[in-house]
C-alpha cells in the first residue's frame, strides 16, 4: 500500500463526513431562521412560518441521531487513517477537536429532542416517521433546554468553522493530504 492510500479515509466514512457536514450546515441555518428570527405570537404570519421552518429543521436534523451512531460504530470497526506529521502538541489539539466534534454532534441533536420532548411537540425524522419524546411533557423544563440547545448549536458551528479552517491550512499552507485524504476518490 502507497503512502496516499494509508492516509485515505474509506468511502464509507467519507460518505457519513460529508452527508453529515451538509446536514449539520442545512439543519442549523433552517435552525437559527425558525429560532432566532421568527417569533411565536408576533403575527399569525410568523408564528406559522415558525413552526413549519421548526418543523423542518427537527425533520432534517434527527437524521443525524441515526447517522451518528452508524459513524461511531464504522469508526470503530475501520479506524481512521494516522494524522500527517505534525508536533506533538498540534497533535493533542487536532484529537481534542475532533473529540468536541463527536460530542457536540451528539449533545445538539439530543439537546434540541430533549427541548421538543419537554414541550410535548412531535419529533419528525425525515418526513417519514415520527420519535417518541425523550420523557414526559414538561413545559417548565422548556426554556431551560431551548437555552442548552442554542448554546450547544452555537458551540458546534465554531468548532465546525474552526475545522473548517484547518482543513484549509493543511491544504494551502501545509500542503499536506489531511483534505484530500477526506475527499471522494477511486481508493476508497
Ligand atoms: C444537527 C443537529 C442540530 C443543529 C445543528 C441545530 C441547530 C439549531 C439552531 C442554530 C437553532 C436556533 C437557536 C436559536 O437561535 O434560538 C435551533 C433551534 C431549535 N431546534 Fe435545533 N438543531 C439540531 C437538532 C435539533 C433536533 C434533533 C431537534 C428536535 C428533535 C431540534 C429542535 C429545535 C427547536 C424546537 C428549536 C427552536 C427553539 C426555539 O423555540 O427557539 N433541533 N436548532
Amino acid at each position: 500500500m502507497s503512502t496516499a492510500e494509508t492516509r485515505d479515509y474509506s468511502g464509507l466514512a467519507k460518505l457519513f463526513h460529508w452527508l453529515m457536514a451538509a446536514i449539520i450546515v442545512v439543519a442549523w441555518l433552517v435552525g437559527y431562521y425558525g429560532g432566532a428570527m421568527l417569533h411565536y405570537g408576533v403575527s399569525d404570519q410568523e408564528t406559522a412560518e415558525k413552526i413549519w421552518a421548526i418543523t423542518l429543521h427537527k425533520s432534517i436534523a434527527t437524521t443525524t441521531l441515526f447517522l451518528i451512531v452508524g459513524r461511531l460504530i464504522w469508526r470503530a470497526y475501520r479506524r481512521p487513517p494516522a494524522l500527517v506529521d505534525m508536533p506533538p502538541i498540534m497533535k493533542h489539539l487536532t484529537h481534542l477537536g475532533h473529540a468536541a466534534l463527536y460530542l457536540l454532534m451528539i449533545a445538539v441533536p439530543l439537546s434540541g429532542w430533549a427541548n421538543s420532548s419537554s414541550a410535548g411537540y412531535s419529533i419528525p425524522v425525515a418526513g417519514l416517521f415520527t420519535i417518541p419524546g425523550l420523557g414526559p411533557k414538561n413545559p417548565e423544563l422548556t426554556p431551560y433546554l431551548v437555552s442548552a440547545h442554542w448554546f450547544l448549536s452555537w458551540a458546534l458551528a465554531i468548532t465546525v468553522l474552526g475545522h473548517f479552517l484547518f482543513a484549509l491550512k493543511h491544504h494551502f499552507l501545509d500542503k499536506d493530504s489531511t483534505l484530500r485524504s477526506m475527499m471522494p476518490s477511486r481508493s476508497a
